[in-house]
């Protein structure tokens, strides 16, 4: 059984974390090209809430999600004038976090360039929209066969799991919850020394699909 202190360095994503810092140096999906319909979309991502958004110009951006002056959330904002407008005040960011403009300061003002909002690097790839989160500079985002090939039908799935990303990997490899949790009204049981590793040369799935007893 894990300690707690291992169970935190494995499971804390956000910034300055090990797991999290480790997590940083890679691509991560965060949306689908098609949810992006004139909204920006309001995102939770290694710890970090984010907003994505396409701009008038076609643009992707990633952004942190509270904005500079008051802290509302830009998922609320407007997607107009090449960039995300604040709905409160109505400063504008562009998809790399630099300040447009900034209503309400006095002409003169310099300080809107003085200031930048965190801002990530975002790639669109058959599809999924990917974020990095870490240091520069940014890995290539690898050319996954499902999201590059065209000689087939691609279909896009993602749900909500209320668990860390431990908790899944613990699941996928604890072989024992099958007989259990996923029996049915054709397969009421399991043997144990059927769900074991498979005898070398046996295909897996073949082995756990004759392993039911009717
Ligand atoms: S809180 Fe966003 S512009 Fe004021």
């Amino acid at each position: 059984m894990l300690s707690r202190e291992e169970n935190d360095l494995l499971t804390r994503v956000g910034p300055g974390t090990p797991a999290g810092e480790m997590l940083r140096r890679y691509w991560h999906p965060i949306a689908f090209i098609n949810e992006l319909k004139k909204r920006p979309l309001r995102r939770r991502l290694l710890g970090e809430d984010l907003v994505v958004f396409r701009d008038d110009r076609g643009r992707l951006g990633v952004l942190a999600l509270r904005c500079s002056h008051r802290g509302t959330s830009l998922e609320f904002g407007h997607l107009e004038d090449g960039g995300l407008r604040c709905c409160y005040h109505g400063w504008l960011y562009d998809v790399g976090g630099k300040i447009l403009e900034m209503p309400g300061e006095p002409a003169d003002s310099t300080f809107w360039q003085r200031l930048r909002h965190p801002a990530y690097q975002v790639q669109e790839l058959g599809g999924v929209i990917f974020a990095y989160l870490g240091p520069e500079p940014a890995p290539l985002l690898p050319r996954y066969d499902v999201l590059v090939r065209d000689d087939g039908v691609r279909a896009r799935r993602a749900r909500t799991v209320n668990c860390n990303f431990f908790q899944m990997i613990e699941n996928s490899v604890d072989q024992n919850h099958l007989k259990w949790l996923h029996r049915t009204a054709k397969t009421p049981t399991w043997d144990d020394g059927e769900i074991n590793p498979p005898l070398p040369g046996k295909d897996t799935r073949t082995l756990i699909s004759s392993s039911c007893r009717q």
